[in-house]
């Protein structure tokens, strides 16, 4: 029997923006289901833009992406989902959180009552049920970014996508969000990519993780974690989960735009 077609399988793709600037050198990835893979590598490594051609955001200048096999034309036709979560929540600020979540389902045009009875269960995953009523000025910023994920997760997508996600808020919350994130991630096999400038945030959640450098863009190495190991408070604690994040911050050193004998701030 054939194996399955990956998730998404990136052929030899390359990106050259219209003023010139090469984004990304020529780069193959295949990312599975169920995986949860990181990319990390210093700023401007085409982190964002990698993410972006995976979501039809953007079109390779060469090379070619498939989406489980297929061409992006096959995701709508077959019912699949791509969600994308952006470090900035932007929620509507006039409407409250349950209708913010509805959102992508009121685009797509689901009948209200099927909406409506999706918007729960998303934010009891997000655990915030209790806060549904509520507007966004209300909410902290660890609690908005909860609401982007149900928003995200209402969808019931096949993939995952988020860029920096939990980039802008505290350590603690942040660890709690991944903590919510490998659960989730876990528990329904939701394949997951993510981008973070934390090398500690990609040990803990990744099935693998991918390190990129920069001018151009391209994939440095790749770093697989054993994806059976619970990601859980005594996991952040372990002599395993140091040792990767020490692996990671020997790759990171590799790719670091700042050589030695050159001049800090
Ligand atoms: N629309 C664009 N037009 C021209 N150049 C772009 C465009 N978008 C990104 N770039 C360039 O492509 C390169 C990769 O950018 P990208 O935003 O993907 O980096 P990144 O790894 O996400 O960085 P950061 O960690 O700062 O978010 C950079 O040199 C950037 O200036
Ligand atoms: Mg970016």
């Amino acid at each position: 029997m054939l194996a399955p077609a990956p998730t998404i399988h990136l052929q030899s793709v390359e990106k050259v923006f219209p003023n010139g600037v090469r984004g990304l050198a020529p780069l193959d990835l295949a990312v599975g289901q169920g995986e949860l893979v990181s990319l990390i590598g210093p700023s401007g490594c085409g982190k964002s833009t990698l993410l972006k051609l995976i979501a039809n955001l953007h079109q390779p200048s060469g090379g070619a992406v498939r989406w489980w096999g297929e061409d992006f034309s096959a995701i709508g036709r077959e019912g699949r989902r791509l969600s994308f979560v952006f470090q900035d929540p932007t929620l509507m600020p006039w409407s409250n959180v349950a209708t913010n979540v509805r959102l992508p389902l009121d685009l797509d045009g689901v009948p209200r009552a099927q909406a409506e009875a999706r918007i729960m269960p998303a934010l009891r995953q997000v655990g915030l049920e209790h806060a549904a009523k509520r507007y966004p000025a209300q909410l902290s910023g660890g609690m908005r970014m909860r609401v982007s994920i149900a928003r995200a997760l209402v969808t019931r997508p096949d993939l995952l996508l988020m860029d920096e996600p939990f980039g802008a808020l505290d350590e603690f919350t942040r660890n709690r969000l991944d903590e919510d994130m490998a659960r989730l991630c876990a528990r329904d096999g939701l394949t997951t990519i993510f981008v973070t400038h934390s090398l500690y945030e990609a040990a803990f959640l990744s099935s693998r993780v991918i390190v990129m450098a920069a001018d151009p863009g391209r994939i440095h190495a790749e770093y697989v974690i054993d994806p059976g190991m619970p990601r859980d408070e005594a996991f952040r604690m372990s002599d395993a989960f140091a040792r990767i994040c020490r692996d990671l911050t020997a790759l990171l050193s590799e790719v670091s735009p700042r050589r030695a004998g050159e001049e800090g701030i």
